[in-house]
């Protein structure tokens, strides 16, 4: 496909604005031959027609999507980047766990945004299974995204060939793993179960919010993404991504994508061979609190990869004051406490927030978006039956919430529980296919109406 000079910039921008994809000059041939094959995969026969077609097409389109998957690269495998899995593995997630176990507070929040078809995700679940002997104790979210439905259809069969193993340690395979055939292997149930695949456009602006379980992260890895991006798409996507972690959350990019400016104020912390960024927290490792020592709890794991890494190697980045705190602490005690405990619930201070939405249901158990809200915050502590309840208590009170019927069938989802959990975003689709585009959704999180149309309208169309 030979585009012209004027077909070419249009093009671009159009990409760029919606997909948040960079094709510079010198990537001309990459978006000529992806065109191409989008072109060749759509029943549109010429060139000029599709890109007209395209660029008159909402961005909650599907095409988009697609198209998405045909302009970008999904080269992955497991444990890619040694050094950033030895680093994750010898402090940053022992870090983390010792920190919640000191609070008492056993979950985890872990997300592989532009996952690919999910080799990085599956890492991360096998990590933690080595690192957490008592995981069954433990509320753990490894969610898994991308942009692509084909990927993200191979992360959910979870069956990988030997390419995506190049650079993983035979143990891993053998012990995780089952041979299907005489080339492929499927990811053990057990670690299969512990991530959450679903479809999310990074460019768009529909993350950070609790309805798609997008928040209070305590780790992010979003690895060979950035780097594809224009520099207002990866300014905006960062911003997002920084929203979404708790303090004293971390940041994984990759090694050519790490930037002091562009994640500022996120404070770089170097390890051998990685970087990573982290919010607001000096990075202290806290004494083990006196009653861990008598749990019975295996020792740690020998490190999966390599010796465990010096913790002296960490720079302590400076304080920096987290906006969502100040905005917390600044919310006057209102009647209904709700501003208030969503912001606490976007920090990940999940605990205080469920405290507040529970005083405000003792003064007004008829408020549909505090239900709504505790539903949300309850499903981050990992508590799928009161988030269950809760969700069919706001229903209850407001049928028409299309953010309500969105959190119900995604959780029904991950409970595995196919049929109904698409009926109920089938419901979400009905409900908002009259409402203005823009309208922002009540209870939704500042989430508009065709945001989570698009959404829903991803999620199911995800095989399960
Ligand atoms: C090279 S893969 C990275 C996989 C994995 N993170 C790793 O480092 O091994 C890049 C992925 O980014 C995804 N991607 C590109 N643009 C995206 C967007 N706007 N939103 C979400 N994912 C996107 C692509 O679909 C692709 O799967």
């Amino acid at each position: 496909m030979r585009l012209s000079g004027e077909v070419c910039r249009e093009v671009r921008a159009l990409i760029a604005s919606r997909l948040g994809l960079d094709f510079p000059e010198s990537r001309q041939a990459d978006l000529e031959r992806g065109l191409l094959r989008a072109l060749r995969a759509s029943s549109i026969p010429a060139p000029e027609a599709y890109l007209t077609w395209l660029a008159a097409l909402p961005d909650e389109s599907p095409e988009w999507r697609r198209l998405a998957g045909h302009l970008t690269v999904g080269e992955t495998y497991f444990f890619r980047d040694r050094a950033l899995f030895e680093a994750l593995e010898g402090e940053v997630l022992p870090s983390l766990i010792q920190v919640r176990r000191s609070e008492g507070v056993p979950r985890l929040r872990l997300w592989s945004a532009g996952c690919a078809t999910g080799e990085e995700p599956y890492s991360l679940a096998i990590l933690l299974d080595r690192l957490l002997p008592d995981r069954t104790d433990w509320a753990v979210t490894i969610l898994a995204t991308d942009i692509n439905p084909v990927a993200l259809e191979a992360a959910r069969r979870a069956i990988y060939r030997e390419w995506s193993f190049r650079e993983t340690p035979q143990w891993v395979r053998d012990r995780y793993f089952h041979r299907r055939g005489a080339e492929t292997f499927e990811v053990d149930p057990g670690i299969r179960r512990m991530i959450t695949v679903v479809p999310l456009n990074l460019a768009e602006d529909g993350y950070p919010s609790v309805v798609t379980n997008t928040t209070a992260m305590d780790l992010i890895l979003c690895r060979n993404v950035l780097m594809y991006f224009t520099r207002e798409a990866q300014r905006a996507t960062v911003a997002r991504l920084q929203r979404a972690l708790v303090s004293g959350g971390w940041l994984a990019v990759s090694p050519a994508e790490a930037s002091a400016e562009l994640f500022r104020p996120l404070a770089p912390v170097s390890f051998p061979g990685a970087i990573l960024y982290r919010t607001d927290h000096a990075y202290v490792v806290p004494p083990l609190p006196s009653w861990q020592a008598d749990t019975g709890l295996p020792d740690s794991p020998a490190p999966l990869l390599s010796v465990p890494i010096s913790s002296d190697l960490v720079t302590p980045p400076s304080p920096v004051t987290s906006s969502l705190e100040e905005q917390a602490e600044a919310l006057p005690h209102t009647g209904t406490d709700l501003p208030r405990a969503r912001a606490l619930a976007d920090q990940g201070k999940l605990e205080e927030a469920r405290e507040l939405c529970e005083a405000a249901l003792a003064r007004d158990r008829l408020d549909p978006e505090t239900h709504l809200l505790l539903a949300a915050i309850c499903q981050e502590r990992g508590e799928i039956p009161a988030a269950l309840e809760a969700l069919r208590r706001a229903i209850y009170l407001a049928p028409d919430s299309a953010p309500a019927h969105f959190l119900l069938g995604s959780l029904l989802l991950r409970q595995g529980q196919q049929r109904r959990g698409r009926r109920s975003l089938e419901t979400v689709v009905h409900l908002l296919s009259g409402v203005p585009r823009d309208e922002v959704l009540p209870g939704g999180d500042g989430l508009t109406a065709s945001r989570l149309l698009e959404t829903a309208r991803a999620y199911l169309e995800l095989r399960g």
